[in-house]
């Protein structure tokens, strides 16, 4: 996993963020405390942050789902996006990222636009729907193997004419190498073919960041 799109040059990447909006000085010195941590790849890069931004405004999206938000950045990406009426409820396990995530949303000013639910995104998954809880966008990039059942949750989360993006679905190329066998691989394989079949979703998979697969809801 990387923070540039796969296969994109080091030199072509630095030219694309070059003609990208600027991205806010909060999301910067995110990734730059980002950069301290061993788990730094986890973070999605300021590329894909300005295309899921790009994505709620074409939708008009105000309520948006996060599974896996780690130390804020896409989450922050979307509350800028959304302006004050929008809402970012995410999902995560871990106090010491999302500690960091909490001091960025405040720093940015969005802290009140965004809800996190600290605990295994299954079980937040289940409580959302029990309060009969709907959003326009789902963003699923949390642990691998359980990625079909945050799917098929958010199938029933997200409204039609919603989109669900999974994130990592070209999981730096392994997917592709039939020698790769690890449970992740297999798992995000196994995801990829099974939505590719579903006709309650039309799909596009995009090689942006380790890649993005976009479903839009029927
Ligand atoms: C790839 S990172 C998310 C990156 C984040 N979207 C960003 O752009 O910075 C995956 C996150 O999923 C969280 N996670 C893993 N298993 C989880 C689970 N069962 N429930 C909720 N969160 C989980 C991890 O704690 C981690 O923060």
């Amino acid at each position: 996993m990387s923070r540039a799109s796969i296969g994109l040059s080091p030199e072509l990447s630095h030219y694309l963020l070059s003609v990208s909006p600027p991205e806010h000085p909060v999301l910067t010195g995110l990734r730059e405390v980002t950069d301290e941590l061993d788990e730094r790849n986890m973070q999605i890069g300021p590329e894909q942050g300005h295309f899921m931004a790009f994505l709620l405004q074409a939708l008009g999206a105000r309520k948006v789902l996060e599974v896996g938000t780690f130390t804020g950045y896409s989450a922050l990406a979307m509350a800028l996006a959304l302006g004050a009426e929008g809402r970012v409820t995410c999902c995560d396990v871990n106090e010491k990222w999302t500690a960091i995530a909490r001091e960025h949303w405040t720093k940015a000013g969005v802290e009140s636009r965004i809800d996190l639910r600290l605990g295994p995104a299954l079980g937040t998954l289940d409580q959302l729907l029990d309060e009969g809880a709907e959003f326009d966008f789902a963003f699923i990039d949390a642990d691998k193997q359980n990625y079909l059942k945050y799917y098929e949750r958010c199938l029933r989360l997200v409204r039609p004419g919603g989109v669900i993006a999974a994130d990592n679905t070209l999981w730096s190329g392994k997917v592709a190498d039939q020698r790769e066998v690890d449970e992740d691989t297999i798992a995000i394989r196994h995801f990829n073919t099974t939505v590719a079949a579903d006709n309650r979703v039309v799909v596009s998979v995009t090689p942006i960041g380790d890649g993005l697969t976009l479903l839009l809801v029927q």
